[in-house]
């Protein structure tokens, strides 16, 4: 099912090339471009690739291939490379592309305990005069308009999180969740204004199971008073409680870098493209 999807999206324009035979593939690279991405709300090309880990010679000709196709790709090419071939990440980076973001997951109950351990935050926010509680319907024009100010101001996080299509689908999800995803979202009040988010959500992943996410969008007002330690708390209780195991996620956050070190998530994944946002400085342990 997946690759009949994926030949249609190459269909619409994108390229294919394996190496191997039809009943013994060894590489592949592929690449298909889309003018309007469903999440992103703009155009994206997404290139894919592997190879077999113990072929020296499959992975010789996927490095060759990312030489030749790395300097045909724009701006808006976006992909992930799993943390098993680091040597084709690094053939990335050496034709130019930067790491954008981190995939980093967890086990939900260990970080939960591993962040109580080590940080032990409070359950709440009264101590900096700020409360939480659900989000509401009537809260999506503030929420929209909070991750458009902090995406328009930072777009090093998220650098499609500003734009109208990706506020728009956000709207949309937030107004009609996906029959198929379960989720909690808390607004933080300092008074009655908003001035921070957190959600966390959960759906069935063909290749992982049960598994989380989680979002976090503060205003700088409250930022670097232990703020997301709480949200972590909460998010992850519900996870717990929702029976839910493991919880993933991308990120280029010194702050959730180092909780997820504390909580002992593993990379999963580096997502390359060719903004120059971050020098290799930034990502420490996890460069590849
Ligand atoms: C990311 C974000 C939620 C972090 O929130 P925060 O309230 O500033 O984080 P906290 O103060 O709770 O920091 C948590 C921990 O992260 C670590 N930390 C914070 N800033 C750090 C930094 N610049 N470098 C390394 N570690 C850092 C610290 O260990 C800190 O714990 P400590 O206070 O006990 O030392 C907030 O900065 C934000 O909303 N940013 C913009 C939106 C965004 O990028 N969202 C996407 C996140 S994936």
């Amino acid at each position: 099912m997946y690759s009949d999807k994926l030949f249609d999206s190459i269909a619409e324009g994108g390229d294919f090339q394996a190496f191997g035979s039809a009943d013994d593939l060894r590489a592949y690279i592929g690449w298909y471009h889309r003018d309007v991405d469903p999440a992103f709300g703009c155009p994206i090309t997404r290139v894919f690739a592997d190879h077999r880990l113990d072929d020296d010679q499959a992975r010789d000709w996927l490095l060759q291939q990312v030489q030749q196709l790395a300097p045909t790709l724009g701006n808006d090419a976006d992909l992930m490379v799993d943390p098993c071939y680091p040597s084709i990440a690094r053939a990335w980076l050496d034709a130019g592309f930067r790491i954008s973001s981190v995939m980093l997951v967890g086990r939900t109950e260990l970080a939960l305990q591993r962040l109580m351990q080590h940080k032990n935050p409070t359950p709440d926010l009264t101590h900096l005069g700020l409360t939480m509680r659900q989000a509401q319907p009537e809260d999506v024009d503030e929420l929209v308009e909070l991750r458009r100010v902090v995406f328009a101001a930072e777009p090093e996080w998220c650098w499609f999180g500003a734009g109208p299509g990706a506020l728009e689908h956000f709207r949309e999800r937030f107004l009609n969740a996906p029959a198929d995803r379960g989720g909690v979202t808390e607004v933080i009040m300092d008074g009655d204004r908003i001035v921070g988010t957190c959600d966390a959500d959960w759906s069935v992943n063909p290749m992982w199971g049960s598994l989380g996410g989680f979002g976090l969008i503060f205003r700088r007002s409250i930022r670097g008073q232990g703020v997301a330690k709480t949200a972590y708390r909460r998010m992850l209780q519900n996870l717990v409680d929702h029976d839910i195991p493991l919880f993933r996620g991308s990120t280029a956050q010194p702050a959730v870098m180092g909780l997820a070190a504390l909580m002992e998530r593993r990379l999963s994944g580096w997502t390359l493209r060719r903004d120059e946002y971050f020098e290799a400085g930034h990502w420490g342990q996890l460069n590849p």
